[in-house]
């Protein structure tokens, strides 16, 4: 046993045979939420997720592979073994660990998660908010903008049922990517975009061509984001923890949150 830490063999030797044997870390994502996962400029794979990636697969002693998959498919393509763990700024919820969440009631099982991180739900408006919505209830009589199988898409569900009652009707466009959320909201064709906070706070700042977007209101539904991996994958689950503390320990998990803002 070492008792360096930065030693990854150690480590290595406690991943399941097929991650060991292969030597690589499949991950799927989907990289369309600038800052948590996005291509740049180089159209190369960046952001939180990415970068603790990246960190984790350095303290296992692998490599890291990026599916690519829309987010509301995320789940399908675990189930379906096309990678060993999801990363995608996805929140760790109960619904999503016993399977009654849209994305994971297409599965057989819920899934298990690794938490690396925590943020809420922010509301995304065009400059100036000239809908004026501040809160969910503003959004009675409107039409909110989101990404398809998140979260944002439950919260939205339970607020057209509220909005039902005031008889004011909350229209749901659902996108594949929060982008084109993003781009309803832009156009004038959805009064708000609902998004984590930390891509809510990136739109706002470096939005596409500048400044078109605000923040408005507060933070809602503050949980954390998880690894997300099958249930029977306990023995990658224990050791991507155990990667995680010491990514941690490192300082390395703190460089990468002050890289993005994030801290
Ligand atoms: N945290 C939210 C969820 O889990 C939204 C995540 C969206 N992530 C993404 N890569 N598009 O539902």
């Amino acid at each position: 046993a070492s008792s360096g830490g930065s030693v990854a063999s150690d480590l290595h030797d406690q991943l399941p045979e097929q991650v060991r044997s292969s030597g690589v870390l499949r991950i799927g994502t989907d990289l369309s939420y600038a800052p948590i996962g996005f291509k740049n400029a180089q159209g190369k794979p960046d952001g939180l997720d990415v970068d603790l990636a990246n960190a984790l697969a350095g303290a296992l002693g692998v490599r890291v592979q990026f599916a690519e998959v829309p987010f509301d498919r995320l789940f399908l393509g675990l189930q379906a073994r096309e990678f060993d763990v999801v990363m995608s700024g996805m929140t760790d919820n109960l619904q999503r660990r016993d399977g009654t969440d849209d994305q994971a009631r297409k599965m057989n099982s819920g899934v298990d998660f690794v938490d690396y991180f925590i943020t809420g739900t922010s509301i995304v408006v065009a400059k100036g908010n000239p809908q004026k919505v501040s809160s969910l209830d503003d959004l009675c009589g409107r039409t909110v903008a989101l990404q398809r199988g998140t979260v944002q898409a439950s919260l939205a569900e339970r607020q057209a049922g509220l909005c039902e009652k005031s008889r004011k009707k909350l229209t749901i466009q659902a996108t594949e990517t929060d982008d084109q959320a993003l781009a309803l909201v832009a156009q004038g064709r959805a009064a708000a975009d609902l998004s984590d906070t930390p891509a809510a706070a990136y739109a706002a700042q470096q939005g596409r061509g500048g400044a078109q977007f605000q923040v408005a209101g507060e933070q809602m539904q503050a949980g954390p984001y998880g690894i997300a991996l099958s249930k029977e994958d306990t023995v990658l689950r224990d050791v991507l923890a155990k990667a995680l503390d010491r990514v941690i320990r490192s300082g390395d998990y703190d460089k990468i949150l002050a890289k993005w803002g994030l801290s």
